[in-house]
Formats: structure tokens, sequence, C-alpha cells
């Protein structure tokens, strides 16, 4: 944010130190890099206006569809100061969703099983945009984005997706249709504003994969719709 940097220069012309600026570009860097710093002091500090929640489906770290989660958030930050919750679902212990519907009942909406999903649930609540990264397996989202998903029946109940932003990120070969429309056929009941982007992580013509990397069409439609949420 332009305001913060006043700060930082204000305090590093006051103290004659490039320290102080150094920490404000390495704190920048971090931010790019997508470390979480949803227990930061920085953020924590200074305020961050807006809340970002990046839920990782792939089990592949760094791979195709957190390159476009990355993307996106390196340029948000760029035009926004925001904190950022990364969750690594295949690193979570998530159990399925039991069925008891004991979120139904409860008066909060809680859902009984105390395992990692409590984490996602309490950030989910603070959120205003909450980015879903998956490739496509066998047909659908990953199985360790289907486990949040599922669980995601107590959120609903608590009537917790309603006016949030989803970005949704998908990579695939062949078929991505079936999740995207799982998205576009849920997310108007709940007034949820959606935009998906999909990406084709292999040549049709060929067969031959091709990184997101190499896709510097792909990149800016992802740094645009950044932008565009960014400066909303
Ligand atoms: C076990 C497995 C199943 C897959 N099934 C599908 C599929 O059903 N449809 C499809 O289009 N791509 C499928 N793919 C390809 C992945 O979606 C694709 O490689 C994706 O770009 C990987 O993204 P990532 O780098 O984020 O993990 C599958 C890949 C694996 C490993």
């Amino acid at each position: 944010m332009p305001g913060d940097w006043v700060v930082y220069f204000f305090l590093a012309f006051l103290s004659g130190s490039k320290i102080i600026l150094y920490y404000r570009l390495e704190y920048q860097r971090m931010q790019v890099n997508g470390k979480n710093h949803s227990g930061g002091s920085w953020n924590k500090l200074w305020g961050g206006d807006m809340n970002i929640i990046v839920l990782h489906g792939s089990p592949r770290k760094g791979g195709d569809s957190d390159m476009l989660a990355e993307t996106f958030l390196a340029e948000t930050l760029l035009h926004r100061d925001c904190e950022v919750r990364h969750f690594y679902l295949n690193e979570m212990s998530i159990k399925p969703c039991q069925g008891c519907l004991e979120c139904g009942r409860d008066e909060k909406h809680r859902c009984i099983q105390e395992d990692d999903m409590q984490q996602i649930y309490e950030a989910f609540g603070k959120a205003e945009i909450v980015v879903w990264a998956t490739p496509m397996y066998w047909g659908y989202m990953t199985a360790q984005m289907k486990l949040a998903l599922d669980r995601m029946e107590a959120l609903v109940m608590a009537d917790g997706w309603r006016d949030k932003i989803f970005a949704v990120f998908l990579t695939y070969h062949y078929h991505v249709a079936s999740t995207v429309n799982f998205f576009e056929r849920v997310c108007p009941f709940f007034e949820t504003e959606l935009h998906i982007i999909t990406c084709r992580t292999m040549i049709e013509s060929t067969g031959q994969e091709i990184s997101v990397q190499d896709m510097p069409d792909k990149l800016e439609e992802v740094r645009i719709l950044a932008k565009k949420l960014a400066n909303n």
C-alpha cells in the first residue's frame, strides 16, 4: 500500500537508516513468495485491509495450480495490503464429513470433528477472498479439496459462503467442466462472487505437458483478475 511505504520512508528518513526500508522490501518479497503471514507480526502491525485464504488442493506443492494462486497473490499484494493464509490441504488432517448434520442442529453451526478443518472454518469466516486452487483428478477436483469442500456443510449452514469472493484456479489435461459446473451452479445460490480461471497444462495437438510458467497469457489473465479484485 502506498500509505505504508510513506511511513517506512519517513521512519527511515528520521533514523537515517536503510534497515527499515530493507525490512519493508523483505516483507514484500516474502509476501510475493506466498509465505503465510497469518500469525506474522508485520501484517498485524500494519493491519492488512483484506483477508485472503488460499486452499491448495494439489499434492504437488509448487505445481501449476499453486503457481496460478501465487501469481494471483503476488499481483494482489502489489495493490492491496492483505493478510493471507495458506492451507495446503494435502498436509492437513481433515477427516471426511460424517453426514451427522450436527452442524445443522448446533446453534453456531459448528462441526463436531476436531481436526485441522477447524483452522479453515475460523479463517474462512474472516476472509473476503477465498482462493481455490486445484488440479483435476479423475474428472473432478482432487480428493484433498473435496474433503474440505464436504466439510464446508458447517460453513454453509451458517450462511458462511454469502458475500465472499471466490477465485478458482483449475488446472487440467482433458476435462474441467464438472468442477466449473459445480462452482457455477452453487455460487449464485449463496450470492458468492465467482471468478474461475482454467488452465490446460497439456498441448492438445501433441499431448505434451506444458507448465503454467510457459503460458504468459494465462499468467496475465490471472494478474488482471487480481488487479480487478484488489481495486474493488
Ligand atoms: C492421478 C491424476 C489424475 C488426473 N486426472 C485428470 C482428469 O481426470 N482430467 C484432466 O483433465 N486431468 C487430469 N490429470 C492431470 C492434472 O489435472 C494436471 O496434470 C494438472 O495440471 C496438475 O496440476 P498441479 O501441478 O497443480 O498438480 C490427472 C493427474 C493425475 C496425477
